[in-house]
């Protein structure tokens, strides 16, 4: 049975469908998008897709003085996101969700895959403290087999982190069941559900390595 009819809203994997997102996806796989052009619609996309993701944030009334008479409107609560952008991909993501939330804090996951066993290896980890009361926005473009992403989440719970959101513009059927099957808990926002993984791990259709594209190495 296809993903999307096994897992949905209920079980916390939100694909999205909005238009302005899949067209922006079809402009980021092209093999004729340039990094200048292909920075700018990854830092789109996370927009769009942080909007969707952070709807559920508390709200609080402040007092608030109008040019016609003092009301209650409101504001969000707090100062409690963070975002962590798994490197090096993720940090395309970041400018996104901060264009939404400025005062979040960031954390940074650094992992990457062994060419041959597609293995995540951690290098780098440093989050926000204390992490326990805050929503946390995990970032990656690509969600392939799924062993980043679960790792990372591994990372930042094992760190204390409670509230976890992930986001990621492009996913694998493979992906999300691993990462939902690992941590039941956490949100998945998925700009795209893509077909398979080919034999070296990459998304097929994708985008090719969303890393060397954004900085254009290679
Ligand atoms: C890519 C991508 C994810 C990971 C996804 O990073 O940005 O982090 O692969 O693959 P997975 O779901 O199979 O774990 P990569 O390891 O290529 O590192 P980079 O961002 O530094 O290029
Ligand atoms: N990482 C990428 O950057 N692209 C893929 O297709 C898979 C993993």
């Amino acid at each position: 049975m296809a993903i999307e009819n096994i897992y949905g809203p209920e079980d916390g994997v939100f694909i999205q469908t909005h238009p302005l997102i899949q067209h922006k996806i079809t402009m980021l796989r092209s093999v004729n998008t340039g990094t200048n052009e292909f920075r700018k619609l990854i830092e789109e996309i996370a927009m769009l897709m942080g909007f969707e993701a952070l709807r559920d944030l508390p709200l609080e009334d402040i007092e608030v003085e109008t040019p016609i008479e003092k009301c209650m409107s409101p504001v969000i609560a707090g100062k409690k996101l963070a975002i962590v952008p798994i490197l090096r991909a993720g940090l395309g993501m970041v400018s996104g969700i901060t264009a939404l939330v400025p005062t979040a804090k960031i954390g940074h996951i650094g992992l990457y895959r062994d060419e041959v066993t597609h293995e995540p290896h951690e290098y780098y980890c440093k989050l926000p403290s204390p992490i326990e009361q805050r929503t946390i926005i995990v970032v990656d473009p690509m969600l392939a087999t799924g062993g980043s992403g679960a790792d990372a989440v591994t990372l930042i719970k094992q760190h204390g982190g409670v509230h976890i959101k992930f986001l990621c513009i492009i996913a694998a059927p493979e992906g999300i069941k691993k990462l939902h099957e690992t941590h039941p808990d956490v949100e998945i926002y998925v700009g795209h559900l893509d077909r398979e993984l080919n034999e070296n791990a990459y998304i097929c259709p994708g985008l090719g390595d969303a890393g060397d594209r954004i900085f254009g190495t290679k």
